[in-house]
Parts: C-alpha cells; structure tokens; sequence
C-alpha cells in the first residue's frame, strides 16, 4: 500500500503544535512509527484513521487524498481497523459479543452474520475458548488479541495500531506480536506505533521516526536501526536498549 503525506500540521486549540509539517511517501507493508513519548505518534495515527482532522497537509493511500468532512470519514473508516493501547473492550460483553457489537450497530450486519464473522476470527486466532469469557475473566494478552480480531472482522484495508503490547506484562507481549506478524505474514497492510524495536526491526518493512511533532528519519527496516543518520535516532536507540538483556 502507498502512503502519502503532504506538509501534515496539527495543532489542537490548546496552542502547541504537535505535528510540523510532515511530509513522506512510501509504499509499505508494515510501517512501524516510532519515537519518544510526546512526539505526536498517537496523533498521528489518529489523522491516519480519520478520527481527528490535521489543521493543514494532505493525507493519501493509494493515491487517493483522504477528505477530512464528517460524511468522507465515515467511509475512510470502514476501511481500517484500530486497536488501542488497552482499555479497548466493554467489560459488560463476552469476547464474541465484543468483537460482534462494531458489526451490528456500525456495519449494519444482522445478528446471526455478525455471530458467524466473530466464531470465524476467535478459531482463526486460536481464541475459541475465550469467546465466552468476559474481558475481566481474560489476561491482557488474550484481550489485546481480542481486540485485534474485532478489529480485524470488517477486513480492513489497512489495520492501526498504538502500542498494542505497552500495558501488558514482558510474558504476554509475544502472544499478541506473534499475531501482528501472523497478519503481516497473511499480507495486511499494518501502521503499528510501538517501543517493541526488536519487532519493528525484525517484522516491519518501514519506519518512520518522530521527535517532537517533527519526522527526524524515515527508512527501511533494518536498515535504519543498524545505521541511523541522526544523534537523535543513535540516542533514542540506545536509550532503549541500555538495559535490553
Ligand atoms: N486532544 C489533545 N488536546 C491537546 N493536546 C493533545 C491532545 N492529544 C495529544 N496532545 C498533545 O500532543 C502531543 C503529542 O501527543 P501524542 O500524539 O499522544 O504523542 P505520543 O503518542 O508520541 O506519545 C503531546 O504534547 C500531547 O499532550
Ligand atoms: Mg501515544
């Protein structure tokens, strides 16, 4: 998939300006967005999404110029999926009903279709036994992979993820990469932020960098890991893997 930002600006009306003038072109499978805390990858990803507006720039897939009007969107979000660093399912539903819910009353499904979508995803990801659970009854591994399906089950063109791994304990944390890269592997177009740089090296095909509202370094994967062009990429890096066992 190809991806397009033209001189990408957001600022929110509380003042500071979180993204200056963002601009990069690549065609991509996997791009992982990376950088420290603060920098306006969540922000980001949301302009991607379509859930925020920038407040100037342009944003294309596929050569197409996302529309940032209310009726656009609506259609811009049928086609991704979005996952949630945590806290992304409603705790009164089971996981089959979780994944349904989006189905019936954002898709338009029936009930039963919505129901045969959902058992489909929780056996393809090997959650069949955790669809009748309740997310308080699931660890946080196998709720993030819940989320996924959910966000999987309207075939997305393209899947959004911000930092699906960063509240769950170092021993869950595989079990959902090792689902990303499933993803990958079945050819779906992925933008993941993430601080898991082993996974961005080793799964993800791009990366951008950003650091304060600015992209510093943009490249190939792994390139870019093993040869990074500026003191603040070599800095964040071995920030990050100072005390990596
Ligand atoms: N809705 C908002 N209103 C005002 N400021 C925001 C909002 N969302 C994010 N910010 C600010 O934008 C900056 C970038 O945030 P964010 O995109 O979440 O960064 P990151 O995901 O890289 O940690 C931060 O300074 C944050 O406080
Ligand atoms: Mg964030």
């Amino acid at each position: 998939m190809k991806i397009k930002l033209n001189d990408l600006c957001k600022r929110f009306t509380s003042g500071e300006q979180v993204l200056e003038n963002i601009s990069y072109q690549e065609e991509f499978k996997s791009l992982a967005i990376i950088g420290p805390s603060g920098g306006g990858k969540s922000t980001l990803l949301r302009i991607l999404g379509g859930l925020i507006m920038p407040t100037s720039g342009e944003v294309a897939f596929d050569e197409k110029t996302v529309t940032y009007t209310e009726k656009e969107l609506l259609k811009h979000r049928r086609n991704i999926g979005f996952v949630f660093q945590s806290k992304g399912l409603f705790n009164h539903l089971t996981g089959k009903e979780n994944i349904m819910l989006p189905l019936v009353h954002v898709h338009g499904y029936q009930k039963k279709e919505a129901e045969k979508v959902a058992v489909g995803l929780l056996e393809r990801f090997n959650l069949g036994d955790d669809g009748g659970k309740f997310p308080s009854e699931l660890s946080g591994g196998q709720q993030q992979r819940i989320a996924i399906a959910r966000a999987m089950a309207i075939k997305p063109r393209l899947l959004l993820l911000d930092e699906p791994t960063s509240a769950l304990d170092p021993e869950l944390t595989s079990e959902v990469l090792d689902m990303v890269k499933e993803l990958q592997d079945d050819g779906q177009n992925i933008i993941l932020v993430t601080h898991e740089m082993g996974f961005a090296k080793k799964a993800c095909d791009k990366i951008i960098f950003l650091v304060n509202g600015r992209l510093m370094e943009a490249g190939e994967s792994p390139s870019l890991f093993s040869d990074p062009q500026t003191p603040e990429l070599s800095g964040f890096l071995s920030k990050i893997l100072e005390w990596k066992v």
